[in-house]
C-alpha cells in the first residue's frame, strides 16, 4: 500500500493468521537469524509447533540463544534446536557460520530476520555503517552462503518438486526511503559516510529498500540459473511483517513513538506469523509479501531507475563480498 493512511488502516484492520493446522514440517530443517528474540523467535516457535524436526538459531549471544532454545523446546519438545554463534558485524563470524551451513546434510527453510534500527550513525567494526553492515551486507552474504545447501536439499529431499525456501525480512518502510544516494557513483561507499545518514529512520528505511532490491536480483539470478541447469529450485522472497511491538524500537525514543506503537503495533507473535507464512506458504518467486499476500513493492522498486539501481547495487555488493569470500559467486552457484 505504501502511504501512511494505508499503513495505519492495515495495522488496525488486518490480523495475521498462524500457519494452517494442515501444514506438517516433520523431517525438515530450518535456520533463523535473529531467532533469540522478537519476530525471529516467534517464527521459530511457530515452525516448531508445525512439527519441524530441526532448527538452527544463528545468534550473537549464545546465552540468549540457549534461553530461546529452552523456550521453544518447552512448547515443542520433539524439535531439535541448536544454537550457533553468528555476529553479523563480523565477516569472520559470518564466514564461519556459512562454513557450518555448507556442511549440513539438509536445509529446507531459511529466514533471515536479524536486523537493527538506530537513529544515530554508528560504524561497525568492518568499517561499514551499521545498518549497511547488518541489514544489507551481512544479510546478503548469508543469503549467498545458504544457497548451495538449499539447492542440494531441493534436489535430494524435496517431495513433489517443492522448492526449498529463503525469506529475507524487509519492511513497508522501504516505500518511505527518499534514497538520495541512489545517484552516487558508488552507492554503498556513499551510504557508509556519516554525512549521508539522514534524519530519524531514514537510514533504516533505506536498508529495508536494499533488502527488497537484493531479493529481486538474487531471485532473478537463482531462478535463471535453475532454468539453465536443471538445479533443484529455491523460492526466494521478501516479507514485510508489519509494525510489531518488539525490541527493534528500543532506541526510538522520539516523543509519541512508544504510544503510537501501543495503538498500532501487532504482537511479535503476529509478526512471526507473517514470517512463517512468507517462508512456507507464499509461492511467488522474488515476491514481496505483506499482510500475508503477494503485493507490489514501492513504485521506485518497480521503476526503470529502480531496476538500474538494483543491478548497480548487486555489482557493488558482490564487489565487497568477493573481497570477504573470494569466488562467492561461484561458491553460491551463481
Ligand atoms: N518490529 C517491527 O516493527 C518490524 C517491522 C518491519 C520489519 N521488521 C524487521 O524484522 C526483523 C526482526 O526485527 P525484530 O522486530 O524481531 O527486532 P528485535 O526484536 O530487535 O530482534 C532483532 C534480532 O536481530 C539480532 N541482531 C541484531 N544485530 C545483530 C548482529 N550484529 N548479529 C547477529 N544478530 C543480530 C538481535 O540479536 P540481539 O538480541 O543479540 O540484539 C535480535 O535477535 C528485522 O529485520 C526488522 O528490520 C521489524
Amino acid at each position: 500500500m505504501g502511504g501512511m493512511l494505508g499503513f495505519l488502516y492495515n495495522q488496525l484492520t488486518f490480523t495475521p493468521k498462524p500457519l494452517p493446522e494442515s501444514i506438517n514440517l516433520s523431517g525438515k530443517t530450518a535456520l533463523i537469524t535473529g531467532g533469540n528474540i522478537g519476530l525471529g523467535l516467534e517464527a521459530a516457535k511457530q515452525l516448531a509447533e508445525r512439527g519441524l524436526s530441526r532448527l538452527i538459531l544463528g545468534v550473537r549471544t549464545i546465552s540468549k540463544g540457549e534461553a530461546a532454545r529452552d523456550e521453544i523446546q518447552r512448547q515443542s519438545p520433539d524439535c531439535e534446536v541448536v544454537v550457533w554463534p553468528l555476529d553479523m558485524e563480523s565477516f569472520e563470524s559470518i564466514k564461519a557460520f556459512g562454513e557450518r551451513v555448507r556442511k549440513l546434510e539438509r536445509l529446507d527453510i531459511v529466514i533471515l530476520s536479524a536486523g537493527i534500527k538506530a537513529l544515530e550513525y554508528k560504524r561497525a567494526p568492518t568499517g561499514h555503517e551499521a545498518h549497511i553492515q547488518v541489514n544489507h551486507l551481512a544479510t546478503s552474504l548469508l543469503s549467498l552462503l545458504v544457497l548451495p545447501t538449499l539447492r542440494k536439499t531441493a534436489s535430494t529431499h524435496s517431495k513433489n518438486n517443492k522448492p526449498t525456501r529463503l525469506t529475507i525480512v524487509t519492511s513497508e518502510v522501504h516505500f518511505w526511503s527518499r534514497f538520495p544516494d541512489q545517484h552516487a557513483p558508488q552507492i554503498l561507499l556513499e551510504l557508509d559516510e556519516p554525512s549521508s545518514f539522514g534524519a530519524g529512520m531514514e537510514r533504516y528505511n533505506t536498508s529495508k529498500l536494499l533488502n527488497i532490491l537484493w531479493v529481486r536480483e538474487l531471485s532473478n539470478r537463482v531462478a535463471g540459473r535453475e532454468n539453465d541447469n536443471g538445479h533443484g529450485s529455491i523460492l526466494i522472497n521478501g516479507v514485510n511483517p508489519g509494525l510489531c511491538a518488539s525490541e527493534l524500537h528500543r532506541s526510538h525514543t522520539t516523543p509519541g513513538v512508544q504510544v503510537f506503537n501501543k495503538v498500532f503495533a501487532w504482537t511479535p507473535r503476529q509478526g512471526g506469523s507473517c514470517l512463517v507464512d512468507a517462508a512456507v506458504v507464499q509461492m511467488e518467486q522474488g515476491g514481496y509479501v505483506s499482510e500475508q499476500v503477494g503485493k507490489r513493492p514501492s513504485p521506485f522498486v518497480l521503476s526503470e531507475q529502480g531496476g538500474r539501481v538494483q543491478k548497480k547495487l548487486w555489482e557493488e555488493t558482490m564487489g565487497i563480498l568477493s573481497e570477504v569470500v573470494p569466488g562467492i559467486d561461484l561458491l553460491s552457484g551463481l
